[in-house]
């Protein structure tokens, strides 16, 4: 029998999902909730028009419809519980618990984890109570990094590189009138320098399958300058994680990690992302998430040759430790292209054109903030598409997206212009 899988969420990252499972033979129909103009757009792929919030109608919708795999893009969601509610309702659906999703959920949580499974991470103090953690901060070298305990979107950690910039940042968030009380504890932790990676894995218990490894662009200008952004572009695989460093990472943190969760009496299914820092052959976690990236997620499905529905119900039905994924050889590389302001303020409602352009199959564009307004593709968040494409090498990869981003445009519409720019460096530099 044919597939019918829900997708939840409407970004870029949710847009690459549903667009990778409805390319299985395995599946008849994708819906997705809420989705974008991408998803609207996507044969085999329909939009439903309830929030990922929506615990209630969208459980409705997975039983009226007789959903048979469930896949849940955004953190919020998950931290909330919603795979209980579907798990408890008999739903298949592949994401981690309330109670797992706490290693995103919680930056104290996260970090006390890797301090009792012996993960290697940043030193590290939490603390609720202003007057404690203004007398931490004169004990400490700069630049130090302050972390919001709970969600923030992205906007949670701060680097600050003296006392004085510090005392503000903690004052401000224990005051808990930002991020929704998400800083009412905060973290404060080591600053680490070193190469970023993103580590991807499908997770059910104790067997897990690695995904593609990958590297975003998080600062919003040219020469990673600026403000932290949700991800400005990607691409895969990250040539920091080299074999030997893939063979660290899998010993020195997944392993420890799976280990640790089933040790800890928590059942983690799921995608499981470590956001690495590697610095002299340790690979340090940063944080951890519960769910796949964005735009991880549109370099990777890019790559990935194998099902992507097959793999989660291999996961789901305990089958995951005998199941291999297959890649793509070539580099995959996306551009983010951003509203007018972003990360700031944005505008709104702007009509995107050149997207009926015809690309290649090694060319995706890939929706984040889109809405279809009477017909025509808006511009309606602030990362509002990612360019990706596929090519024989990093620069290749870079080129295609590159050209492929300049046949679209929209007023005001931008993207940073060097995506990729350590990778090509190190490509470069080894012809
Ligand atoms: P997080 O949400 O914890 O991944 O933090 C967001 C970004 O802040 C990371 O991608 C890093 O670029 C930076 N960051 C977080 N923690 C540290 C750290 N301990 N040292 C240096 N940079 C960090
Ligand atoms: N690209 C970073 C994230 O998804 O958290």
């Amino acid at each position: 029998m044919l597939k019918k899988v829900l997708v939840i969420g409407s970004g870029g990252r949710e847009h690459a999902l549903a667009w990778k499972a409805s390319l299985s033979s395995d599946v008849s129909a994708v819906f997705v909730a809420p989705g974008n103009a991408g998803t609207a757009l996507e044969k085999k792929t329909t939009n439903v028009p309830l929030q990922p919030s929506d615990f209630e109608g969208l459980l409705n919708f997975a039983l009226d419809e007789q959903i048979d795999l469930v896949i849940v893009g955004p953190e919020d969601v998950l931290v909330n519980g919603i795979v209980d509610q579907f798990r408890e309702a008999g739903v298949p659906c592949f994401g981690p618990t309330k109670k797992a999703a706490r290693l995103e959920g919680s930056k104290e949580f996260s970090k006390d984890f890797m301090t009792r499974h012996k993960i290697p991470t940043a030193q590290f103090q939490s603390f609720s109570d202003l007057e404690k953690a203004i007398d931490y901060l004169k004990h400490q070298d700069y630049p130090l990094v302050i972390k919001a305990d709970g969600l923030a979107a992205g906007k949670g950690v701060v680097i600050c590189r003296d006392m004085r910039q510090a005392g503000q940042c903690i004052e401000e968030m224990l005051s808990g009138e930002v991020f929704d009380g998400a800083g009412e504890k905060i973290v404060i932790e080591e600053f680490l320098q070193g190469e970023e990676a993103s580590f991807i894995c499908m997770v059910n218990e104790q067997d897990f399958l690695v995904m593609a490894s990958s590297q975003d662009h998080k600062a919003a200008y040219n020469g990673d300058a600026g403000p932290n952004t949700g991800g400005m572009g990607a691409y895969s695989p990250a040539p920091v994680i080299d074999p030997q460093m893939h063979e660290a990472v899998i010993e020195q943190v997944i392993k420890p990690t799976i280990n640790g969760l089933v040790e800890d009496g928590i059942s983690y299914t799921g995608f499981l992302y470590a956001g690495l820092m590697i610095q002299d052959g340790i690979p340090n976690v940063l944080e951890f998430n519960c769910r796949m990236g964005d735009p991880e997620s549109q370099v990777i499905m890019m790559r990935l040759k194998s099902d992507l529905v097959t793999l989660c119900m291999a996961a789901l039905t305990g089958r995951l430790g005998e199941t291999e994924a297959e890649w793509f050889p070539q580099d995959a590389l996306g551009v983010v292209m951003a509203s007018q302001g972003y990360p700031g303020d944005y505008a709104k409602g702007r009509r995107i054109d050149g997207l009926e352009t015809v690309f290649d199959n090694n060319t995706k564009v890939f929706h984040a903030g889109t809405r279809l307004v009477h017909g025509e593709v808006t511009a309606s968040g602030g990362r509002v598409l990612c360019i990706t494409a596929l090519g024989k090498n990093i620069v290749e990869a870079q080129k295609e997206a590159y050209k492929a981003a300049s046949s679209i445009s929209w007023q005001g519409g931008w993207h940073r212009d060097d995506i990729g720019h350590r990778a090509v460096y190190r490509f470069q530099a080894s012809e």
